[in-house]
């Protein structure tokens, strides 16, 4: 392709072709980059056959599950499941488990059954795996997996049909069917997911190349044969992609009947609920969503074109009812989406007929390996998919921060002095970032001794305000003679190979590289070596770090990536293992983080491009090489959603755009969407202007420092959205059918949404030129402007004023939310600083909200050194309680001491009863001291803002039990 990419080396040709980029409009996607389905072998054939089994009317599906094989114990259902072949009385024979767990979920795994050794020989003399790739679970599932104790056969069985009963409360139930086989997945005897229902399942057995060609005196084959040019080898952009197993793809419908919504499946730039792709139509997409994580240069809007990340998880909503699905294979996927109305029924009295969404699963390779989730909530669903593929790190404050990047800060000067100007403008940030140009000519692990020769001393500069360094390093290690990294590399048999059993060599930023291969322990072994401080020298315990290009990106690779026939460890070929390979690289890079020094345990910080399930796990993400216009900051917020509803929420947007200039208004609208980013990061490339929040100019400056700081003030909020998701699977920022599961007006909102339990609901402005939004309240409770306390009552639309130095934030009644008012240069430095509490009353006068703190950097919390407190406001008894939610550990006393200081400085209530007027104090009990007094203030309301009181230094601590009493 022609981008920007172009390898090191030619810095010349580099300089010329930057010069070019500037004065080029902006460049659209490549799409001749990169495959439709039309031009990916296994999709084109499975959508004709799916075209085939949908208008042939004679069509029954050949797999059938043999009766005689079925076997059930200990919550398990064992069988075969057959194939049968048109010619042929030799049935494939598929090995079908269903496995029924603990957590409610099922989980349906069809093999190929291991044929006798030289019965299927391998072309290409291939060095490659013969067998299905069976490995994904050990990448993406960590838990979860233990088998329920209760399921069990139903007793009532029809002939042609094996029932099993399962679920919590024995509330779900599995039918299935014989011949053809299928299983429909009820809750409550309503059947919410099919299985097979339109006969799509196609599992493309393994089989000798015969030679078709007919032999000279024979008839050709008259029969329609199927189309198998893409069989044994396809050639896409010039390059020719072996496949010495041949086809293997697995494919599977899956329908969700009466549910008009699916969410999920990202990576891709567009709504949250997902879009038809039915070839095209108003509104529909022509191609199938795609996951095979790739490099999209300049990437477009509202597309089912592949990204950098794949998760193979999907929610289907209708009112009141979520349920999901997990594909779990690494392999290039696509996913066709159609939705069908039923017909009206003449009896429903006019009431809507329902929609039914039918998807379709297409993998290249792989076994067929699917979770099934019945909910009933998206929040069940959640911490079922959490427990299997791990829960979201809990990670360092310092994270949640704002980060501050840009491709590149030049030299530790450079740094420095940005650092110094932040705090000459009284702009708080955390973390600085250092891309690729820190290095000596793009060898990781070195610094570039012209402009970082004082690394050491530019983070002693940070240290002083608490602030990090974060370093690049990818994956390509340069092919240089003499570059130690690179000799370990190749000498310790520790990189990708090619089909050939050669270490593979392709191009990426240094030039010539080869690709570390993290799918082997060796090296993951060798890889936590390259961190310790003694050997990457320059990098100090304040160091963090970012993995990039790990789709992995190859400039002269196929699609921008590594051939599909290149062999990882096991030899396993890189099309079975694609999707899963950046999770590995961030895998190998937290376990260095966590061994840099013995004895120096601290969470580490990672940040990724490219992630599969699980990754959650191990850092954060971003939605990559975004551009600076007014589309992709809009596009920002779905992405993100949808991401934390698939279970990896740490995520967030380059803050101004990647490519190009923002305007100021452009610039200063992203910093308020960024300010509710879970990882909220400015960043540039190399040909932009500068644009630290510093060099906005007035008004824009100033306006940025408002958001950034109101980030900082709800820091306790932030972090404690964070617990919630790594101990309940919840995403950070919510979306409304998230919140709301019965209202239907509310299931496609992308624009707006909740931050974790607060009540905050946020729609940052993402238009151009826009004075108000639309925020859509979906219940009946009161809500508060953030700022003013403007009241807004009823279900509906609301229209805010949104002037540029407002974000449109309301507070729903009913939640405390904590936050710390003062500011300051890093979250760091907010340590030791006090709360406030600001409760916001429902219609009823009551509020409830939680606290989660530790000390925001060691393991400690997991021995109980935490501080967890829930506060309720009770009208009745007209008092706010502080309660402990903690379980106790070692470390909790400890932990507890450092904090007695740290008291409420304010609690601000609103909604306050008309009643407290003539009230000016309140008496404050905390547990085993006497009683004291706290004043208090009253403003009573005006015009259509509520009224509010403030109670001044209470004198309590935070990790205290406490009582206030307003009576
Ligand atoms: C990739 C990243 C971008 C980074 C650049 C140079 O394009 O997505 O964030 O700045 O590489 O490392």
């Amino acid at each position: 392709m022609v981008s920007y990419r172009t390898p090191g080396r030619a810095v010349l040709l580099l300089t010329l072709l930057t010069l070019f980029l500037l004065i080029q409009p902006a460049e659209m996607v490549k799409h001749e980059s990169f495959k439709t389905c039309d031009q990916s072998g296994f999709c084109k054939r499975n959508r004709a056959y799916a075209d085939n089994a949908v208008t042939q009317s004679s069509w029954e599906s050949p797999y059938a599950l043999d009766p005689q094989s079925i076997v059930f114990s200990k919550s398990q259902l064992h069988g075969v499941v057959l194939k049968s072949i048109a010619g042929s009385n030799e049935p494939v024979r598929l090995p079908l488990t269903i496995t029924f767990l603990e957590s409610g979920a099922a989980r349906v795994t069809v093999d190929e059954e291991k044929r006798q050794k030289g019965e299927i020989e391998l072309r290409h003399n291939s060095k490659a795996k013969k067998e299905r790739y069976n490995e994904a679970a050990s990448w993406a599932v960590v838990g979860g997996l233990k088998s329920s104790t209760t399921a069990a056969l139903s007793s009532q069985q029809d002939n042609g049909f094996t029932k099993v009963e399962y679920g919590p409360t024995k509330g779900f139930e599995a039918v299935i069917r014989h011949a053809p086989f299928s299983v429909d997945f009820k809750r409550d005897a309503e059947t919410q997911v099919q299985f097979n229902d339109r006969g799509l399942l196609n599992v493309e057995h393994w089989r000798p190349k015969v030679d078709k060609e007919p032999k000279e005196g024979e008839e050709a084959n008259k029969e329609p044969v199927e189309d198998e040019s893409t069989w044994w080898e396809e050639t896409f952009g010039g390059n020719t992609d072996s496949k010495p197993r041949g086809p293997e793809s697995v494919a599977l419908d899956i329908s969700f009947p009466g549910y008009e919504h699916v969410f999920g499946i990202p990576e891709h730039a567009g709504p949250l609920s997902l879009r038809e792709t039915r070839r095209g139509g108003d509104g529909n997409h022509k191609d199938p969503y795609r996951l095979y994580n790739s490099d999209v240069f300049e990437y477009e809007m509202d597309s089912p074109m592949t990204l950098y990340g794949a998760i193979p998880f999907m929610q289907a909503h209708k009112k009141d009812s979520t349920v999901g699905v997990f594909w779990l294979n690494a392999a290039e996927t696509w996913i066709d989406i159609i939705k069908s109305k039923s017909p009206l029924n003449p009896l429903s009295l006019g009431l809507a007929g329902s929609v039914d969404t039918k998807t379709h699963w297409i993998s290249e390779s792989g076994l067929l390996d699917v979770f099934v989730f019945l909910g009933p909530t998206s929040k069940d669903i959640m911490k079922t998919y959490s427990e299997l593929t791990g829960y979201t790190q809990l990670p360092q404050q310092f994270s949640v921060g704002y980060h501050q990047c840009r491709w590149n800060y030049v030299t530790d000067e450079d740094v420095r002095d940005v650092d110094r100007k932040f705090d000459k403008h009284n702009i708080p940030y955390d973390v600085i970032w250092l891309d690729i140009e820190y290095t000596e000519g793009k060898k990781y692990f070195t610094w570039d001794p012209m402009t970082f020769g004082d690394s050491i001393g530019m983070q002693k500069q940070l240290d002083l305000r608490d602030r990090k360094l974060v370093a690049i390093i990818d994956p390509h290690i340069k092919n240089e003679k003499g570059f130690r990294i690179s000799e370990e590399l190749k000498g310790k048999n520790l990189a990708v190979m090619n089909k050939d059993g050669n270490i593979y060599e392709g191009w990426c930023w240094p030039g010539s590289s080869n690709w570390v291969d993290c799918f082997n322990p060796a090296a993951i072994a060798w890889w936590k070596t390259l961190f310790k401080y003694d050997a990457w020298k320059g990098s100090a315990p304040n160091t963090f770090l970012w993995n990039d290009m790990n789709e992995p990106s190859v400039f002269n690779g196929p699609e921008v990536t590594m051939p599909k026939d290149n062999l990882h460890y096991g030899n396993w070929e890189h099309r079975d293992i694609h999707n899963i390979n950046g999770m590995t690289l961030v895998n190998a890079t937290y376990q260095a983080l966590l061994e840099r020094k013995k004895g120096e345990i601290r969470r580490p910080f990672v940040l990724t491009r490219s992630f599969y399930a699980g990754t959650q796990r191990l850092g954060a993400m971003w939605t990559g090489d975004n551009q600076a216009n007014w589309d992709h900051l809009a596009a920002a917020f779905p992405m993100i959603l949808n991401n934390g509803i698939a279970g990896f929420p740490f995520a967030g947007a380059d803050v101004g755009g990647f490519f190009g200039n923002p305007s100021k208004e452009l610039l200063t609208r992203w910093y308020q969407a960024g300010a509710f980013y879970p990882f909220f990061r400015g960043h540039a490339h190399l040909d932009t202007r500068r644009r630290e929040p510093y060099m906005a100019g007035d008004p824009y400056k100033g306006i940025i420092t408002q958001a950034l700081r109101l980030r900082y003030q709800l820091l306790p909020a932030w972090y404690t959205a964070f617990y919630e998701a790594s101990t309940e699977g919840s995403p950070i920022i919510r979306p409304n059918y998230f919140v709301h599961p019965s209202d239907e007006k509310g299931f496609a909102l992308d624009d707006q949404f909740y931050l974790g339990s607060t009540g905050i609901l946020a729609k940052p402005v993402v238009k151009e030129d826009a004075t108000s939004v639309d925020i859509y309240i979906s219940d009946d409770r009161p809500y508060y402007d953030y700022f003013d306390f403007t009241v807004y009552r009823g279900k509906g639309s609301k229209t805010i004023a949104a002037p540029l130095e407002k974000i449109p934030i309301l507070m729903q009644g009913g939640h405390i939310i904590p936050r710390r008012d003062r500011p300051r240069r890093s979250s760091g430095l907010m340590r030791w600083d006090p709360f406030t509490l600001v409760v916001v009353l429902d219609e009823n006068g009551h509020a409830e909200g939680h606290l989660y703190l530790d000390d925001g950097e060691t393991f400690d919390y997991q021995a109980g050194a935490y501080i967890h407190r829930r506060f309720v406001f009770d009208k009745s008894s007209s008092s706010l309680v502080s309660e402990d939610l903690a379980v106790k550990g070692s470390k909790t006393a400890a932990y507890l001491k450092t904090m007695a200081k740290v008291g409420v400085e304010k609690v601000v209530v609103v909604g306050a009863p008309a009643g407290w007027a003539s009230k000016s104090t309140v008496t404050v009990t905390e547990d085993g001291a006497q009683s004291s007094t706290a004043e208090l203030s009253y403003t009573p309301p005006e015009g259509s803002k509520a009224a509010w009181a403030i109670i001044r230094n209470p004198k309590v601590a935070i990790g205290h039990g406490w009582t206030i009493d307003f009576s």
